[in-house]
């Protein structure tokens, strides 16, 4: 009797373990976290990091990966974006607070969109390569190309809208 009440335990604990596996490794750790925006926003970031595009949700990013863009300004991606040493501190600080949650995963890319969960979210059935090429999309950075929100961290579907 004592025996196989351990073995309808270790049944109904079974599944829960999978699943909770399964959710941790959504994206192999890659995922981004929740809320993508904070509720209380940083003035600086907010001005500095929209100057060039929009000022990416500081959920999209693991917490290493920003620290790794913040430290290195003057060389972005072929632009000068460096700010003053007072503002890279408070820029770095808000993004490394509110960074991804979820993100279990190695690597710290600096790239949102050479994030796991972004290529998964993004793959060639929901945008075909020829899209990304369009004129009005230009890259995949261009994220309010398709997410009018995008700027607001709203990347929900009824908000999407692939230009033609
Ligand atoms: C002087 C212009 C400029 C400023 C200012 C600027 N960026 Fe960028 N940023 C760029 C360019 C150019 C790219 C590359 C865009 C592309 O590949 O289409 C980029 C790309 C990025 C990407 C990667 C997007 C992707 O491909 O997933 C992140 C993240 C990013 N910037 C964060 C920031 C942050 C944080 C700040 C504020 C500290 C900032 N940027 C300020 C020019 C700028
Ligand atoms: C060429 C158009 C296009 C561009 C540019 C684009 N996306 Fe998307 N995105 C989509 C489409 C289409 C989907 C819907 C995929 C689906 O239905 O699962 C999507 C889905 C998403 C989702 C998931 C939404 C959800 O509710 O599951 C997020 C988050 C997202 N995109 C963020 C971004 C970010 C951040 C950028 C820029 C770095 C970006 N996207 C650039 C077209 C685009």
């Amino acid at each position: 009797m004592k025996r196989l009440r351990v073995v309808l335990w270790i049944l109904m604990l079974l599944p829960g373990a999978v699943f909770a596996d399964e959710r941790d490794d959504r994206y192999g750790g890659q995922d981004r976290g929740r809320p993508l925006q904070p509720a209380r926003l940083n003035p600086t970031w907010a001005k500095e990091c929209s100057a060039c595009h929009i000022a990416y949700a500081p959920g999209l990013l693991p917490a290493e990966s920003w620290r790794k863009l913040m430290s290195g300004l003057d060389k972005h991606f072929g632009a000068d974006a460096s700010v003053t040493p007072q503002e890279n501190q408070e820029i770095t600080a808000f993004l490394v607070a509110n960074a991804s949650n979820r993100w279990t995963g190695a690597g710290a890319p600096l790239r949102i969109t050479e994030t796991q969960w972004f290529k998964r979210k993004h793959s060639a059935e929901e945008v075909p390569a020829a899209v990304w090429k369009r004129a009005s999309v230009k890259s995949p950075a261009n994220c309010q190309a398709c997410h009018a929100g995008a700027d607001r961290a709203d990347f929900s579907e009824r908000s999407i809208k692939v230009p033609g």
